[in-house]
């Protein structure tokens, strides 16, 4: 338990797998009420057993973050299960890599609708809440490709680039009260390379991810970190990599 974190109501985007799992029952340990969506409701369903099994709070709603209705309905069940919310987590996100002459542009329009329209949407359903109480925290999770662009990543680090983009104008617009922060991670255990096509890139970045990568875990801490400080303190930008990630 954590006294900062205690009661908090948090809702957690792609809370299905990866890093938002984690971050989902990190934050619950830590006494969170915690608000799981993505579209595997089985995931979550199965998640949220978990968690209260071992005595925290959760609920969970099946969410498609590139709808802005089914974000709203999500910003709705926490409001309506814990009557109110103090954090969102912008987590959901995709990532099939390939190279641009490879013209996969049904998969970067995929890209764009999660990963930048996801986050905009969270924006659009949570925002008002948060105005109108003038508090609650945004955390918007990049990735190190939000700084950092290489072959296959094109599309992905485009993205990612424009959610730190929005991130930093969130915080300058943001109304009295609400906090934004950005978690751009390394290379992290997870699904994510599941997303990729390309049998050959995808072998590439499991092996990758293999080799070098951090527990999603790392993650959720850095999560509990920014939201656990007191609420005048902004935590904006924490960047986790491995150790062993030196060249991107
Ligand atoms: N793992 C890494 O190395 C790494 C590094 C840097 C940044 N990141 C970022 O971390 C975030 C989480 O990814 P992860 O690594 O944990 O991968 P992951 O295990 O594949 O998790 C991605 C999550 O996003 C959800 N999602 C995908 N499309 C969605 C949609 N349309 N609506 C709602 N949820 C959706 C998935 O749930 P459903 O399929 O059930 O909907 C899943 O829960 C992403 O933003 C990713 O870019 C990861």
């Amino acid at each position: 338990m954590n006294p900062s974190i205690e009661n908090k109501v948090i809702a957690i985007t792609g809370a299905s797998s990866g890093i938002g799992e984690a971050i989902a029952r990190h934050l619950a340990a830590q006494g969170a009420k915690v608000v799981l969506g993505a579209r595997r409701i089985d995931k979550l369903e199965a998640i949220a057993a978990d968690i209260q099994s071992a005595g925290g709070e959760a609920a969970f709603t099946t969410l498609d973050v590139t709808q802005l209705d089914s974000m709203t309905a999500f910003v709705q069940v926490a409001l309506n299960t814990f009557g109110k919310l103090d954090v969102l987590v912008n987590n959901a996100g995709v990532m099939p890599l390939s190279y641009l002459n490879n013209y996969k542009v049904n998969e970067w329009h995929q890209m764009v609708d999660v990963n930048i329209k996801g986050v905009l949407h969270g924006i659009a359903a949570a925002l008002p809440v948060f105005e109108r109480n003038s508090s609650g925290q945004f955390v918007n999770i990049t990735s190190v490709g939000d700084r950092w662009v290489g072959p296959t990543s094109v599309v992905y680090s485009a993205t990612k680039f424009a959610v730190r983009a929005l991130t930093d104008g969130l915080r300058q617009e943001a109304g009295p009260g609400i906090r934004v922060t950005l978690v751009a991670p390394g290379a992290t255990e997870s699904e994510l390379a599941e997303s990729i096509s390309d049998p050959v890139l995808k072998k590439q970045a499991i092996e990758l991810f293999r080799s070098t990568t951090l527990s999603a875990n790392a993650i959720a801490r850095a999560v509990a970190f920014a939201v656990s400080q007191p609420d005048d303190v902004d935590v904006n930008e924490l960047v986790v990599r491995p150790i062993t990630q030196k060249n991107f």
